[in-house]
């Protein structure tokens, strides 16, 4: 289908829309009424047509307004994106796998013309047409992994593999829940997964490294996380805290339905060809509290799973003290009847 970009803002007015499709595929992450830490990996080879999972990197109605808002981050905060010199290659890797992935999925959107090692690269919908040297980073304006991101919704962790462990070395992170690049660089798996409560203790993250150690070239493996953010704030980081954290404080019954967002990360882990790194490409999708309960089932399970959560991760995820105003609002949604498994 054609997409039509939406011009919109994710600050100040926060004119961010969902249009009818945008809901339809909306990645609801919740396949029970209750919800706990699990390692809920899946292969990320496709999905149903027109739903989020079916191409590498999902392209949707929001990637222009993404894109200027990304601008805006880097130009106050170069930080956001950051490489570590040994990381130089995984991001040759990283612009090429997009480049790759977009011009197929999307063959009218981007093009890629490769002659040896002189690419040129379209992206339409940004109006860039650039012929460039692949692995001369002379030939860029800036370094491949900024260049690509840039260019590409979402935020993405960058992590070497070494000594049986993966290292966050580099990223472009400009749309995160609440943690922050500059603080993580350097750090290992169990390091920035630290604050996580409960999960540790469960053995997750022993079993997640595993796995993620063990992630092939082209056997791509995807799983969803979630949280919640007050008004469709893209950049909700611990640098710009002192701006939206006080903004959870402006919930009012009447407004939750509106400002109240479900925020869903499809998170994705591809293995890089020359470097041997890992992607953690972290795709982010908002949605408003009134459009979720447009769709019965999903204003149902969502009642339950927020009424039921444990404190502890209620807490971690930020909405503790606006947990009994969510609830007053969903339970007009929840009827009681029960709920089938599956989204
Ligand atoms: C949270 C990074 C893979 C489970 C986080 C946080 C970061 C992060 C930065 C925020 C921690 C904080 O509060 O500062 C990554 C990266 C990964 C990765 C770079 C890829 C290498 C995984 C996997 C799992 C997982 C495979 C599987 C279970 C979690 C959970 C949380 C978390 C449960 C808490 C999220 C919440 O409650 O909202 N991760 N993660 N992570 N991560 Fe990961």
């Amino acid at each position: 289908m054609t997409i039509q970009f939406n011009e919109e803002t994710f600050r100040d007015d926060y004119s961010f829309r969902n249009s009818a499709w945008a809901i339809k595929r909306f990645p609801f992450p919740f396949h029970e009424d209750s919800y706990m830490y699990s390692v809920n990996m899946e292969q990320h080879r496709g999905g149903p047509e027109g739903s989020v999972y079916e191409k590498r990197f999902d392209l949707d109605e929001h990637y222009l307004s993404e894109m200027q808002d990304r601008a805006l981050v880097l130009a106050e905060d170069p930080l956001r994106c950051q490489s570590l010199p040994h990381m130089t290659l995984a991001g040759w890797d990283t612009l090429e796998l997009i480049m790759v992935s977009k011009s197929e999925d999307y063959p009218d959107l981007f093009q890629l013309h490769r002659d040896g090692d002189r690419w040129r690269w379209v992206n339409k919908p940004m109006g860039i047409d650039h012929s460039f040297t692949f692995l001369d980073e002379t030939t860029l304006p800036c370094g491949p992994l900024e260049y690509i991101t840039r260019q590409t919704q979402g935020d993405f962790a960058v992590l070497d593999q070494r000594d049986d462990m993966l290292w966050m070395d580099a990223g472009m992170v400009t749309t995160q829940a609440d943690w922050s690049l500059d603080f993580d660089i350097g750090m290992n798996f169990f390091e920035w997964h630290a604050p996580v409560p409960l999960a540790h203790e469960m053995g997750i993250f022993k079993r997640a490294l595993k796995f993620l150690l063990n992630v092939q070239q082209g056997a791509p493996a995807r799983r969803l996380n979630w949280t919640m953010t007050v008004n469709p704030l893209l950049d909700t980081s611990p640098e710009n805290y002192h701006k939206w954290g006080i903004q959870k404080t402006t919930l009012t019954p009447e407004n939750i339905g509106a400002k109240q967002h479900l925020r869903v990360e499809l998170q994705t882990f591809f293995r890089l060809p020359r470097s041997n790194a890992l992607l953690f490409p972290i795709r982010c999708y908002l949605i408003a509290f009134q459009d979720i309960v447009t769709v019965p089932k999903w204003g149902r399970r969502l009642h339950r799973v927020v009424r039921d959560l444990p404190e502890e991760l209620a807490t971690y995820k930020g909405f503790i003290d606006n947990r009994p105003m969510m609830l007053d609002y969903l339970s007009e949604y929840d009827d009681g009847l029960p709920t089938s498994p599956g989204v």
